[in-house]
């Protein structure tokens, strides 16, 4: 299907036409061609110019996509309640959140553990995006100045390891992925070329010189064309999640399936996926650095490589059971609401958050832990570790 995307406005065009340009450069000094994987990471990152490290808006309304601490409070007062229960189960400790979007998550978490009496001795935010700094401080000052103190920015994890919670969310969405197309049962890495000073994909040559990094699990078999992609970052990134933590969770929320759903015979065309103005479309070329690129998380690789650092998988399900079972409808209930029409709202809101259709099967909570054995209250409803 074709999407109709709105046309980006004169000086937008000028800055992805800026991004572009160096985009070309540095496939001209590859000889030729980038990843997939590299692609990605120059047009969602590259300093300045990139669509997470330009100041333009892409959460919210008036931006790209709507996340779910931007569409309610109650998701991150839920997930404070999850919080809550590892804060005091190790009698105190951090929060680290990772990619911290606007900042709402961080305001409505701290306001909830305030109100019930458990604030962690430190939230630390670790963030690339200085414009989003910036708006993070001045949406926790507008929210929750008194708690402003207790927020501390990083550029990098912190050094020493800490006894707490790592959250992230829709952050594993957003790394650069390796895209392969499966040739006479073998992965090629997909590259990207240049064309008449544009971006394509280039056809993978079936060349020895030319097979892919890529390994994937012995139990997968894809037929001839089969197109997907994998996170190689996925691995160190969880690695050095680990390392951090000497106590306590790691939660993940993100949209995704385990192994066999997201490699399904059926899915032959892969998940990544472009937002722009709130359209979803498949074209990673269009215009770099005005929209966001995207793929899916593979949920059984956050497990494994778990296992491999010797944490426990504490807890696997959709969004929803989590919500639910972290107290979402009691949330709902304490909020103060005047008027009908923010009723309406908050219902409209929970719909979205938990129904099927929207976020409530697709994205899937993980929970990672270390020296730490309480089950956790996200997971009491519904516990689905055994599909990972
Ligand atoms: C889709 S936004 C989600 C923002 C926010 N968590 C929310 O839910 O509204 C993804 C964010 O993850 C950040 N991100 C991606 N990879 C990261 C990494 N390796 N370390 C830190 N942040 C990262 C991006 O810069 C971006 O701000």
């Amino acid at each position: 299907m074709v999407v109709k995307l709105p046309i980006p406005k004169k000086d937008a065009l000028d800055h992805s036409q800026q991004l572009l340009e160096y985009i070309l450069f540095q496939l001209r000094a590859q000889h030729g061609s980038l990843s997939f994987a590299s692609y990605m990471a120059l047009a969602l990152y590259t300093p300045g110019l990139g669509y997470y490290s330009c100041g333009t808006q892409k959460l919210g309304a008036g931006g790209d996509f709507i996340t779910a601490p931007e569409l309610s409070p109650l998701f991150s007062k839920s997930l404070a309640r999850q919080c809550q229960q590892i804060l005091q189960t190790l009698a105190g400790g951090d929060i680290v959140e990772i990619g911290a979007g606007s900042g709402k998550m961080a305001a409505h978490i701290l306001l909830e553990l305030e109100k019930n009496h458990s604030l962690p001795a430190q939230y630390y935010i670790l963030e690339l995006s200085a414009d989003l700094k910036k708006r993070q401080k001045d949406t926790i000052f507008s929210l929750c100045p008194q708690l402003l103190s207790r927020v501390i920015w990083l550029n990098t994890l912190p050094e020493k390891k800490i006894n707490g919670i790592i959250l992230a969310n829709e952050v594993l969405d957003a790394m650069p992925v390796h895209q392969f197309k499966i040739l006479n049962h073998r992965a090629y890495n997909i590259h990207v070329i240049e064309e008449q000073h544009a971006l394509k994909y280039a056809c993978p040559h079936v060349s020895d010189n030319e097979r892919t990094e890529i390994e994937l699990a012995d139990c997968l078999s894809f037929s001839d064309g089969y197109t997907s992609e994998i996170n190689l970052n996925l691995k160190p990134w969880i690695f050095s999640l680990s390392d951090c933590l000497q106590k306590g969770v790691i939660l993940l929320i993100d949209y995704g399936f385990p192994r066999t759903e997201y490699y399904h015979p059926d899915r032959r065309m892969g998940t990544v996926m472009c937002h722009y103005r709130h359209y979803a479309h498949s074209d990673p070329f269009w215009y770099p650095g005005l929209q966001d690129i995207t793929a899916h998380v593979d949920f059984t690789a956050i497990a494994e490589a778990a296992t491999e650092v010797e944490m426990d998988v504490l807890g696997y399900c959709e969004q929803a059971a989590f919500l639910f079972s972290c107290g979402l409808a009691d949330c709902a209930e304490q909020t103060m609401i005047t008027t009908q029409k923010e009723k309406i709202l908050q219902n409209q809101a929970i719909q979205v958050l938990t129904s099927p259709a929207e976020m409530g099967e697709l994205f899937k909570v993980i929970a990672l832990g270390r020296n730490f054995d309480e089950p956790l209250i996200g997971f009491s409803l519904i516990d689905r570790r055994y599909a990972l």
